[in-house]
């Protein structure tokens, strides 16, 4: 199964992919994970995607392309992945379509959380990440059971450095004029469905599992 999970900043791609790979056991690709992960680690691609990342600008697409190329290109996409946050422009599409051709891995769907923008700005301030296993809370939609405490490993919380207000408005309107239009791309490829991201994580989940459970792969 080759998912693709789109929505705006804030949307809970995350959220859901963590379930969706409990649950169908395929790999989750987040290119915003993958670019965080390179700043961490200071390499090169972490020091070109950064000051996009701080500003809330898109990293340049031949360099995002590149990555994703080889990830795919991995054994363990050979039974499916859960793409999230790629593709974020027309450009991007494209090659994705391209890459996927030459794998015989075509898209099963597209799956658009949706969520309005008044929301998400809440979304992004109230986030909060593990240090080292990655999970996502929220202070007040998805509190751990310790403040600052991971349920999962114990570890720290964190927040991303693009979480604050105004980078969230640049990425909100970079999303509108860059990624939303991605929309009718996917809709001409009748694979497009649309999710109300407003409900409670666990009933987005409920929506997600049933929809994909009648997928036939
Ligand atoms: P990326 O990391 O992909 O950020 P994003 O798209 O802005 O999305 P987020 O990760 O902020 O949101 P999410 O939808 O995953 O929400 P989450 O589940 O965490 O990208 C970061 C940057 O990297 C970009 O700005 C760009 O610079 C660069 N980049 C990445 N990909 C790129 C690409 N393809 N091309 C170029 N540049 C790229 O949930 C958010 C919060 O809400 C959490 O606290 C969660 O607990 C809570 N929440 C989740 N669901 C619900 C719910 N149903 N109800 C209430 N709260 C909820
Ligand atoms: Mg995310
Ligand atoms: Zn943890």
């Amino acid at each position: 199964m080759q998912l693709l999970l789109m929505g705006p900043p804030g949307a809970g791609k995350g959220t859901q992919a963590a379930e969706l790979v409990k649950k169908f056991d395929i790999p989750h690709i987040s290119t915003g994970d993958m670019f965080r992960a390179a700043v961490k680690e200071g390499t090169e691609l972490g020091k070109k995607a950064k000051a996009c990342m701080d500003s809330g600008k898109l990293v340049p697409d031949d360099v995002t392309i590149g990555i994703v190329r080889d990830r795919l290109a991995k054994k363990d996409c050979a039974k499916g992945f859960i793409l999230d946050g790629f593709p974020r422009t027309v450009e991007q599409a494209d090659a994705l379509a391209g890459i996927l051709e030459g794998l015989n891995q075509p898209l099963t769907k597209v799956l658009n959380i949706h969520v309005p923008s008044e929301d998400l700005i809440e979304r992004a301030i109230g986030r909060r990440i593990c240090k080292s296993c990655g999970a996502t809370y929220h202070v007040k939609f998805n509190p751990p059971k310790v403040e600052n405490v991971c349920d999962e490993c114990n570890g720290n919380l964190y927040q991303r450095a693009d979480d604050n207000e105004e980078t969230m408005r640049n990425r909100l309107s970079v999303y509108e004029d860059s990624t939303r239009p991605l929309t009718e791309y996917y809709k001409k490829a009748g694979i497009y469905l649309e999710i109300d991201g407003r409900q409670p994580i666990d009933k987005v989940t409920e929506e997600l599992v049933n929809v994909l459970s009648s997928v036939k792969d």
